[in-house]
């Protein structure tokens, strides 16, 4: 059996190796590496693909929830809800514009925010949600967009991992105002550096976000508001352009590995990853739930299989975050899921004997 990776990337670009190549020569020789011609074709495709009307690209993801919320005017004292069970980069772009993150809990089922807790904590200083669609699962964005539209603030999906998964059939990056994605090389769409875009359904905040990842400039040499450098490379789309043509095909791919490792979880000590019948995931992590986490991770790693952890430390609870004077006991479901969280190998080029390696060795350490 082959080495198992915790995500296989080399794999993957061995697959595509001659279209990759091609596409990165291409832009070698035309120079043009910053935006340009390919970066455009690119967010045409990505509009098309999600169906969102505007599609924009940019330094990364977490610059890409900067530029929204720059584009929707977020100032120091503003308040953002938001999941405090995410990547750090949620609550950082927020705290970057002054603003301050307002944590609410997680659901049990799908450690998303829940909605339901969400409406007691919105105040008249409430500018924005960001529900995180964790692991590739949407958040449940209709009852989010009702809030938005009940109390007149932005929803902001975070589909840094749920770019490819959908939700009432409409694609995730295209279920509110604003949506936000990461093509971080280890995200099911990823690049080979920095990425990320942003997707709107409103023109006014596409031609504000176009100017703000360039300087805020209106022109060349022409600045209409304070932005940043938020500009996408040539190389990086390209890379990008190639896996869309393939998308698809891994993530039935990546469902189909998921499938498989949660029937055979069903009847045993592990609580696998629940999807609301209304939407799919594209499992950006295949994460499950066991009571003895770090003796559980050491027996897999003696069988060589990796795993990771996301996220052990909730936001609330980070050492950067104790002036917002959060404490322990604030979020239980959130500490609870953190406590026993863990994600397994998750790549479209697992193998069924790899796969099957993986559950034999997991429900024996588990038993
Ligand atoms: C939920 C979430 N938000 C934001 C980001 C930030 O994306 P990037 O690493 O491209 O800046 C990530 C990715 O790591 C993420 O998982």
């Amino acid at each position: 059996m082959k080495k198992i990776n915790f995500i296989d990337l080399q794999a993957q670009y061995q697959q595509y190796k001659l279209e990759i190549d091609s596409a990165i020569h291409k832009i070698l020789d035309t120079s043009a590496y910053i935006m340009g011609e390919k970066v455009k074709t690119l967010e045409e495709n990505l509009s098309k693909y999600t169906g969102a009307p505007y599609a924009l690209t940019c330094s990364s993801g977490t610059d890409a929830l900067l530029l929204a919320l720059m584009a929707i005017d977020v100032q120091p004292g503003d308040e953002i809800i938001t999941t405090p069970f995410t990547f750090i980069a949620t609550g950082e772009s927020i705290s970057l514009l002054g603003a301050k993150p307002i944590f609410v809990d997680i659901e049990e089922d799908t450690y998303n925010l829940d909605v339901k807790k969400v409406e007691a904590s919105i105040t008249n200083k409430t500018k924005a949600i960001i529900p995180v669609s964790l692991y590739g699962q949407p958040a449940d964005m209709k009852e989010f967009n009702a809030l938005g539209k009940k109390y007149i603030i932005v929803i902001i999906e975070d589909a840094a991992q749920s770019f490819g998964a959908i939700y009432n059939n409409n694609k995730s990056c295209n279920l509110s105002t604003i949506a936000c994605t990461s093509f971080y090389p280890a995200k099911p769409l990823g690049c080979y550096g920095d990425g990320g875009a942003i997707f709107t359904q409103d023109e006014f905040l596409a031609n504000k976000i176009n100017s703000l990842r360039v300087h805020g400039q209106k022109e060349t040499y022409l600045h209409q508001y304070i932005g940043i450098n938020a500009r996408f490379d040539a190389i990086q789309a390209a890379v990008v352009d190639v896996k869309l043509k393939h998308f698809e095909k891994e993530v039935s791919l990546r469902q189909k590995i998921a499938n498989n490792y949660t029937k055979k979880f069903l009847d045993s000590k592990i609580i696998p990853p629940i999807v609301k019948k209304d939407r799919t995931s594209v499992y950006a992590q295949y994460s499950i739930r066991v009571k003895n986490r770090t003796k559980v991770i050491e027996d897999l790693k003696k069988d060589s299989i990796p795993t990771a952890i996301h996220y052990g430390l909730p936001l609330h609870l980070q050492p950067v975050y104790k002036n917002l004077g959060y404490k322990q006991g604030d979020f239980p479901v959130t500490e609870l899921i953190a406590q026993e969280i863990m994600s397994l190998p998750m790549h479209s080029f697992l193998e069924e004997e790899q796969q099957d390696y993986i559950i034999e060795k997991l429900l024996q350490h588990t038993a």
